[in-house]
C-alpha cells in the first residue's frame, strides 16, 4: 500500500513511524504545514501532489478539524483513493457524504481510531452487528473528562486546577471546551450508533450536558452517598427511533464505569444474543490511535472496506430515558421544587424525570446560575 499521509502532528507521526517497520506499507508523501527535516525528501504542502499522483493508492487524514480535511478526503475518495481517517468531527459531520462517495467510487472509507484512539471499538461493534442486534452503545469515551472526574475523586482538587493539568498531559482537545462540554463524546456516540444502528443520527440535537460546573464539594457528596460521578454516553434503540445523551452520572462504586482510571476509556454495547460486552483500553494518544490507524490501512489490504451499510437511514431521536437526578443551583426554580424528593447537602434530588426534559431546563438554568450542575443517578 502506498500512503499519502495528510498531517505530521502527534498521530501522523505515529503512523509514520508504525508503517516505517513494515514491508507492505510503504508512506510515499506527507502533506505538512511546515518544515520537518526527518521527513524532508517526501514532504509537500500541496495536496494535489499526492491527489495526483497515481502511485499513491490510500490517503491517510489524520490532520483533523472540517475543513479543508472535507475538500482532501471527497478528492482523494473521487480520485478513487481509499481513505483512512482518525477524524471524529468529519466522520460525525460527513458520514452520509463520505460513505456514498467511497461506494460511487469503489473504495474503501475507514475511520477505527476516530472512536476510542486505540481500542478496537468500532471493528468489533461492527463485528457483533453481523450476527446480533445491538440494543445499546455508550459508556466512558472521553479520557480528558474521566481523567478530571478520577483525579477530583482521589484528592479533592479544583475542576480548574485539574484541567490545566490534563492539559498539560495532552490530553485535552486543543480546545478543552469539546471535552469538557461533551462535543467530543457526542461526535464519537454518534459515530457508534450509527454503525450499531444503521442511522444517521443529527449529532447536533443529541441531549448533553459537561463537566464544566462540577465542584469538588459535588464530589464530596457523592463519595459520602456511595456514588461516583462519570461522565457517560448512551444510545439506545428504541423501535425506528434512538434515545441518545451525554451527561455527568451517578454510578455505584460497584459498576465497572467507576473504577476507570486516569484517561481510559470503558465502551461496551448490548447485543440481543452476546448480552453486554466491554472494550476498556487508552482512547486517545499518539501510538494508541496511530496503531488503529494502521490497522484500517491493514484491513483495507485484507478486503476490507467500510463500516457502514447501504440500510443506513436518518433517524430521529426518540426521548425515552427517565431516571433521578441531582441537582445544584444558586437559583431557587419552581419546577425543580415541584419534582425535588431530597436534599443532599448543597444539591436536590429529583424524583424520575425525562432525561431530554432535566437537560434542556439545565442548559436554560445555566443562563440565570452560570454555576448550576446537574447528574443522572443511574
Ligand atoms: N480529547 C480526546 C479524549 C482525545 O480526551 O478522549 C481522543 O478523542
Amino acid at each position: 500500500m502506498n500512503i499519502g499521509l495528510l498531517g505530521f502532528g502527534v498521530v501522523g507521526g505515529g503512523v509514520y513511524e508504525l508503517a516505517e517497520n513494515r514491508t507492505d506499507l510503504t508512506v510515499c508523501r506527507v502533506l505538512v504545514r511546515r518544515e520537518i527535516e526527518e521527513i524532508a525528501p517526501i514532504a509537500t504542502r500541496d495536496f494535489n501532489e499526492i491527489l495526483n499522483d497515481p502511485a499513491i493508492d490510500t490517503v491517510v487524514e489524520v490532520m483533523g478539524g472540517l475543513h479543508p480535511a472535507y475538500e482532501y478526503v471527497s478528492a482523494a475518495l473521487q480520485a478513487k483513493k481509499h481513505v483512512v481517517t482518525a477524524n471524529k468531527a468529519l466522520i460525525a459531520a460527513y458520514y452520509t457524504d463520505l460513505t456514498a462517495l467511497a461506494r460511487e467510487n469503489g473504495v474503501a472509507l475507514r475511520c477505527t481510531a476516530a472512536v476510542g484512539g486505540g481500542i478496537p471499538w468500532l471493528t468489533n461493534l461492527e463485528r457483533c452487528k453481523r450476527l446480533d442486534t445491538v440494543t445499546e452503545v455508550g459508556g466512558i469515551m472521553n479520557g480528558t473528562t474521566n481523567f478530571i472526574m478520577d483525579a477530583m475523586h482521589t484528592s479533592p482538587v479544583s475542576f480548574p486546577a485539574i484541567l490545566k493539568k490534563a492539559q498539560e498531559l495532552g490530553y485535552a482537545e486543543a480546545d478543552p471546551s469539546a471535552d469538557i462540554d461533551g462535543d467530543d463524546i457526542r461526535r464519537k456516540l454518534t459515530i457508534s450508533a450509527n454503525i450499531a444502528f444503521d442511522a444517521v443520527l443529527d449529532e447536533e440535537r443529541i441531549p448533553t450536558f459537561g463537566i464544566r460546573t462540577v465542584t469538588d464539594g459535588d464530589i464530596a457528596v457523592f463519595q459520602h452517598h456511595g456514588f461516583v460521578c462519570k461522565m457517560l454516553a448512551v444510545a439506545q434503540k428504541c423501535g425506528d427511533r434512538v434515545c441518545a445523551m451525554i451527561e455527568p452520572t451517578l454510578v455505584s462504586a460497584h459498576d465497572p464505569e467507576a473504577s476507570v482510571p486516569t484517561n481510559y476509556n470503558l465502551i461496551s454495547y448490548t447485543a440481543e444474543k452476546v448480552g453486554r460486552q466491554s472494550f476498556f483500553g487508552q482512547g486517545a494518544g499518539r501510538f494508541p490511535t496511530a496503531s488503529n490507524v494502521v490497522q484500517d490501512c491493514l484491513d483495507i489490504l485484507a478486503g476490507h472496506t467500510s463500516f457502514y451499510t447501504e440500510a443506513m437511514k436518518p433517524t430521529e431521536l426518540e426521548d425515552a430515558v427517565a431516571h433521578p437526578y441531582y441537582v445544584r443551583t444558586a437559583c431557587p426554580d419552581k419546577w425543580l421544587e415541584g419534582i425535588t424528593v431530597d436534599h443532599w447537602d448543597g444539591g436536590v434530588i429529583t424524583s424520575s424525570v425525562s432525561s431530554y426534559e432535566m437537560i434542556r431546563w439545565a442548559k436554560a438554568q445555566l443562563g440565570k446560575d452560570p454555576t448550576c450542575f446537574i447528574a443522572g443517578i443511574r
